[in-house]
């Protein structure tokens, strides 16, 4: 089975996520930003990985989970500024497997994610304050060398690819 690891990544903290992803596949395998990405249509496994922006996936990662195909085994990964089990990442991630819903998404990850100081700087002028804001000092050093353990582990327990 062909695999693909495809990531959307502004900062860099997402990358180093997918980084770790492809590292652990073995097989026949690719990856690519979300701007180059094949068509997905013939790889049996696709890894998805994204930040979230106004509370979902990136717009340009949004495009390509609504292009993932019926049959495809996907893993989805996040990296974001609020903390991970909060209401806003929960519903970010939801989103995400929406978008995915014509695929078999087998597993979600998602970790914190360092956020720019300029963006908290911004970020802290807006009225109401971004639900996200008040976390994101708890994501400085982050996606740290536990995260990229645990992006690995999630696939390593299910047997994926
Ligand atoms: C313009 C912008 C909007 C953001 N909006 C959110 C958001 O709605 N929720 C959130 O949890 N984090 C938000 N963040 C934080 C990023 O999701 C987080 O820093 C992420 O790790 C960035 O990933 P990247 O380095 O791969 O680009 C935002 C960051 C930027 C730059």
């Amino acid at each position: 089975m062909k695999s693909l690891v495809v990531y959307s990544s502004e900062s860099g903290n997402t990358r180093k996520l997918a980084e770790a992803v492809y590292e652990f596949l073995s097989g026949d395998k690719e990856i690519a930003t979300v701007a180059d990405a094949p068509d997905p249509a013939g790889y049996g496994f696709v890894a998805v990985g994204f930040w979230l922006k106004a509370g979902q996936p990136d717009p340009d990662s949004q495009a390509f989970l609504a292009r993932l195909k019926e049959g495809q085994e996907v893993y989805l990964f996040a990296s974001h500024g609020a903390a991970v089990g909060s209401v806003h990442a929960e519903n970010g991630m939801k989103k995400a497997r929406e978008l995915a819903a014509k695929a078999h998404v087998r597993a979600v990850f998602s970790c914190p994610g360092e956020v720019d100081a300029k963006i908290i700087e911004t970020a802290a002028q807006k009225n109401p304050l971004p639900p996200w804001l008040a976390d994101a000092p708890a994501a400085k050093g982050h996606p740290d060398a536990n995260d990229l353990k645990m992006v690995v582990r999630m696939l390593m327990e299910l047997g994926l690819p």
